[in-house]
């Protein structure tokens, strides 16, 4: 029924119009599919998570628009609609990029044309990010063949930038992805990303389903690894990237970062133009979500039976902080691969990528 394949994060159906997404807060243990009939389960799907990742966001963003436009073309409905699909998280810049895309594309159109090019452009964006991504894996996999290494070539990533965090492939997972099917002796350190844990839930899963051999460690098990020459480089993705080349990305990034300065090991970030906000001159003006303290301590897995749970971790009443994501200045970046090619994580990099897009101001 559905037109699209089964490995991909958000899929939909020719006939019926259906969308569905996985709910990737059930993963790793249960992979179930929901159905996104209404602007308000498109808004929840973002907000809690059942979608996550940057370009995803977009994504689901632009199909939640293309629901709402059907529904009602008018141009009050399409800000309010845009409004509330644009609240559901903050930090991920891709959100705001999609929407905006849709809003060019449908404002110029007479009403009744409305319905049929919001899906039509949602459908759009939906096949320019697998495109995108691709175009990432292989640049990216052009990197990965000029680093030297021993017998394996041991990639270290954080969180999850793979196929579950876009359409297919995924930004960091991309290169990895096609250093596997090209023969590379890839090996992956993946970083179980507390507190959300999306490296262990979602990244391993990922790379087992592929057979890409992978190991999950602790988040403070990085550094280690690195000083002990386990590491040859490190891929993450990013959810907003300045002017500047400062990358925003899940927390614990900027970490790994400074710790793979220290040890003189390549740190990439691979990540589509969409996440790049040209509107943003630096990292220090990026919105950084903060969550709820619970998600630090408390954590959700399941039983011997597979049954849900949640444990408290902490004492009753401890307080927590619970910042999502951190910026790591350009100067620790030592190139962003996109999909139009590798550049360097400054300004003058980031220049050159604009020109060559034909980007004004
Ligand atoms: O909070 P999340 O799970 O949405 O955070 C996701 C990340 O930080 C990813 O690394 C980023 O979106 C890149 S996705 C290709």
């Amino acid at each position: 029924m559905f037109s699209s394949d089964d490995l991909s994060s958000l899929r939909w159906d020719a006939v019926s119009g259906a969308v569905e997404i996985i709910d990737q807060t059930l993963l790793p243990h249960t992979l179930r599919w929901v159905h996104l009939d209404s602007l308000e389960a498109y808004c929840h799907a973002i907000s809690a998570m059942q979608v996550r990742g940057a370009p995803l966001i977009g994504v689901t963003a632009a199909f939640g628009l293309a629901h709402a436009i059907a529904g009602d073309p008018s141009d009050h409905n399409l800000e309010l609609a845009s409004a509330r699909l644009l609240a559901t998280r903050p930090t991920a810049v891709n959100l705001r990029w999609a929407l905006e895309e849709m809003a060019r594309e449908l404002q110029p159109r007479p009403l009744k044309q409305r319905a049929d090019a919001a899906r039509k452009r949602a459908i759009a964006l939906r096949e320019a990010d697998i495109d995108s991504c691709s175009a990432i894996g292989d640049n990216g996999l052009a990197l990965l063949r000029a680093i030297s290494y021993r017998d394996t070539l041991n990639i270290m990533t954080h969180c999850n930038a793979g196929w579950l965090a876009t359409i297919q492939w995924g930004t960091a997972l991309a290169p990895i992805y096609k250093a596997h099917a090209a023969g590379l002796p890839v090996h992956v350190w993946v970083s179980e990303t507390r507190p959300r844990n999306q490296g262990m839930n979602l990244t391993a899963w990922e790379l087992q389903r592929a057979g890409v051999p992978c190991t999950v460690v602790a988040d403070n098990s990085c550094g280690q690894l690195m000083r002990a020459g386990e590491v040859d480089c490190i891929i993450v993705g990013s959810d907003r990237t300045a002017a500047n080349g400062d990358v925003c990305n899940k927390i614990g990034t900027y970490l790994k970062a400074l710790a793979a300065a220290d040890n003189n090991i390549p740190f990439y970030v691979a990540l589509p133009e969409s996440t790049i906000d040209w509107r943003c001159a630096d990292g220090g003006g990026i919105p950084i979500e903060e969550r709820d303290p619970l998600e630090v301590l408390a954590i959700a897995g399941v039983d011997a039976a597979g049954q849900g749970l949640e444990i408290n971790l902490a004492a009753a009443a401890t307080s927590a902080a619970n910042p999502a994501f951190d910026v790591t200045p350009a100067r620790l970046v030592t190139s962003l691969v996109t999909e139009y090619g590798v550049f360097a994580a400054d300004s003058a990099g980031l220049a050159r990528l604009k020109e060559q897009l034909g980007i004004a101001g």
